[in-house]
């Protein structure tokens, strides 16, 4: 993956200090990670989110997001500079750079690119551009327990706000992906049927919390590619649906809030579904060591009970793992860790040609 590989001496015995940049979508974020061999801990984390502003417009405005990382971005590089040498611990903030090349927004990720090299340059420091996607996996990896119990083959569901794909990862940095969606991710899919009623964005945290008092049976919603042997997902089709039954209704009878909540626990459920029963059907043919659920939409009780409930029934041997507190949505500390996945092994990036790509393949 990285364009250029360098011997990088990392002692194993002495801290390696990752600083991980993240901006591929709407949260400028950073971090401190410390490495040494399988131990890790954040020092230093931030995530300045820009949700406020694009929830205005109903979802993310590319070239708002990509002047708010401009705006925010060195204010966090200098109060990660300030906390490190006010507290007199180390010389410098950091060994090696870790920043998102993508995929994700072309403009948004070129501000943290940028901001990277530039670093690298000044100070002679080892870069390494990180696949969003795989930053999710590496969430997984910043889980304590999760750590000390992992194991390869894992089989993950990576489910985010505009990807979805069934991985199986047979080492760190070594992906085949089994399964993705034709069309929409899950993510988008919560997303797009709840700006439809009027939830307001992101729509996946919305439609939860309104499930939570709706009944899941109330309205029967698609679930397309169930049972087709694939582990491909189609997730367009269940927007017509909603919309259709949302468009039944008059006025006043979508403003109950009964109404609104049957919708969203029939929307969940669907969505739900699917993940869940193709993430099982993989499961039985893979039969991987461990299973991850990584990825925005990871952070869904009903998701994460779904998966745990079958799995305890069907292979109660294979722990499912979910990522570190905190760290299911877009982070910086994520990309930090898999940046340290390459970095201990050697590869890393030319600043000089180091560049975004919106469509970075895991
Ligand atoms: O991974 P992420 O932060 O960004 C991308 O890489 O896309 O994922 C964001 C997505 C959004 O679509 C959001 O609606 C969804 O994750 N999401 C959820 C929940 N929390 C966030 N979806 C369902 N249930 C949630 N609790
Ligand atoms: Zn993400």
């Amino acid at each position: 993956m990285a364009e250029i590989q360098r011997e990088l001496m990392i002692d194993s015995d002495k801290p390696f200090r990752v600083l991980g940049i993240e901006t591929s979508c709407d949260e400028t974020s950073l971090a401190v990670l410390e490495c040494s061999g399988d131990d890790v801990k954040l020092l230093h984390h931030e995530i300045a989110s820009q949700i406020p502003v694009h929830a205005v417009y109903g979802g993310v405005v590319p070239e708002v997001a990509a002047r708010l990382h401009v705006a925010e971005i060195l204010a966090l590089i200098d109060r990660v500079k300030e906390k490190f040498v006010s507290e007199g611990t180390v010389l410098d903030a950091f060994d090696g750079l870790a920043v998102t090349k993508g995929p994700g927004l072309a403009t948004a990720l070129r501000v943290g690119v940028e901001t990277a090299r530039t670093l690298a340059f000044a100070e002679a420091k080892p870069i390494v551009g990180v696949n969003h996607l795989e930053g999710h996996i590496a969430s997984l990896w910043l889980n304590e327990t999760n750590r000390a119990s992992w194991k390869f083959p894992a089989l993950i569901l990576l489910v985010s706000g505009g990807h979805t794909e069934i991985v199986l990862m047979r080492d760190f940095g070594v992906y085949e992906i089994v399964g993705r969606t034709r069309d929409d991710a899950a993510g988008e899919a919560f997303d797009k049927t709840a700006a439809l009623m009027g939830l307001g964005y992101p729509g996946g945290p919305a439609i939860a919390s309104y499930a939570e008092q709706g009944k899941a049976a109330a309205f029967s919603l698609p679930r397309p590619m169930l049972h087709d042997g694939s582990f491909d997902f189609s997730f367009s089709g269940l927007k017509t649906a909603v919309r259709n039954v949302w468009e039944n209704f008059t006025d006043e009878q979508q403003r109950s809030s009964s109404l609104i909540a049957d919708l969203c626990a029939s929307v969940q459920e669907a969505i739900v579904d699917v993940l869940a029963t193709k993430t099982i059907h993989a499961i039985h043919k893979y039969e991987p060591s461990m299973v991850g659920i990584a990825g925005g939409v990871s952070a869904n009780k009903r998701l994460q009970e779904r998966i745990a409930e079958r799995c305890a029934l069907e292979i109660p041997d294979v722990r499912v793992l979910e990522p570190a507190r905190g760290l299911h949505t877009d982070n910086a500390a994520m990309i930090a860790a898999a940046g340290y996945w390459h970095l201990r092994k050697g590869q890393i990036d030319d600043w000089h040609i180091l560049d975004a790509d919106p469509n970075f393949e895991l």
